[in-house]
């Protein structure tokens, strides 16, 4: 029976635990491990990426597996063959799929047509590998979650979505400063809430007020490209700049999952800024994935 990574809460908390311990010890170097080694990993991309793609192949190489990208263009999922006959298919050669795409129910699809561990690396409703990282790199900036009060100022969009996981399994506080008609999963939302203090917010000074950690995405994401002047007037006073970074802690940290728009949902002087630490964040995929494939595919247990 195979173990899938669709969404934060798919693991406990205890294995989340494990996940940021394992992956803290590859960042320091400390794991020398090849789990992977005569593995390989099938990465299916129907949007773009930057740092997923290479942080998962560059990942799967450094545990000793290898890693193929599959592009729409390329295969034939792409002209229309069914995702579970391409899950089937996939299986009998791979040992673990990653998928980036747009519709959650997708990924859903393959992960219960395939025998191998499928990994979610991003659909419209959810980003979960992408806040793993942000909360790894909160564990090396400020020691840990616990206790600590999560801003989120923007779009309620899959990265907002999979914080609200975040705070449902791991119980930290979040305020989310979303512009009417653009709030989070309702659904994803209410069960947060029976969990945590999880709030939705208009005001992003609100949400940012007494915060270790502020967050903020772009206002439009991967396939809303058609929509992003309407958006643009929607977020007015959105920004994250230095006046609204001012009201969090002084000890706060910035955090952005990349690619950004400097002037738009973010102003230069703060992903530019001391309280940044974005490149932490990006590089912290590297180590996060490594850590999660170890995991499903590679059978290792926490350092
Ligand atoms: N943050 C993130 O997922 O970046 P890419 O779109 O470049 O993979
Ligand atoms: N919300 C963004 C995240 C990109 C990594 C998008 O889905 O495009």
């Amino acid at each position: 029976m195979h173990r899938d990574f669709l969404a934060i809460p798919d693991f406990s908390a205890a294995e989340l635990e494990s996940v940021f311990r394992l992956a803290g010890s590859m960042r320091r170097g400390e794991y020398a491990g090849k789990p992977l080694a005569g593995k390989s990993l099938a990465m299916i991309f129907m949007k773009a990426s930057t740092r997923t793609r290479v942080s998962f192949e560059v990942g799967a190489w450094q545990l000793g597996g290898h890693a193929l990208f599959l592009s729409p263009r390329d295969i034939q999922l792409g002209r229309g063959e069914p995702i579970a006959d391409t899950a089937r298919v996939l299986s009998r050669y791979v040992d673990g799929i990653m998928i980036r795409t747009f519709a959650h129910a997708d990924v859903e699809e393959l992960a219960r047509y395939a025998d191998v561990p499928v990994i979610n690396g991003l659909t419209d409703l959810l980003h979960p590998c992408q806040v793993m990282a942000d909360l790894l790199t909160v564990r090396q900036h400020l020691g840990g979650i616990q206790g600590k009060q999560v801003a989120w100022v923007g779009d309620g969009n899959n990265m907002a979505n999979s914080w609200i996981n975040a705070s449902y399994r791991l119980g930290f506080a979040l305020t989310l400063a979303c512009p009417e008609g653009y709030d989070p999963d309702p659904v994803l939302l209410a069960r947060a809430q029976s969990a945590a203090s999880v709030r939705v917010v208009r005001s992003p000074a609100e949400a940012v007020s007494g915060a270790d950690v502020v967050n903020t995405d772009v206002w439009a994401s991967m396939g809303q490209e058609e929509e992003q002047e309407r958006r643009a007037r929607a977020f007015a006073g959105y920004t994250v700049d230095a006046a609204l970074m001012s009201r969090a802690k002084p000890s706060a940290i910035f955090l952005h999952c990349l690619p950004a728009h400097r002037g738009e949902e973010v102003a230069a002087e703060v992903i530019d800024g001391p309280q940044s630490r974005v490149w932490d964040e990006a590089e912290n995929r590297l180590h996060v994935q490594k850590a999660i494939m170890a995991t499903l595919m590679g059978g290792a247990e926490a350092a």
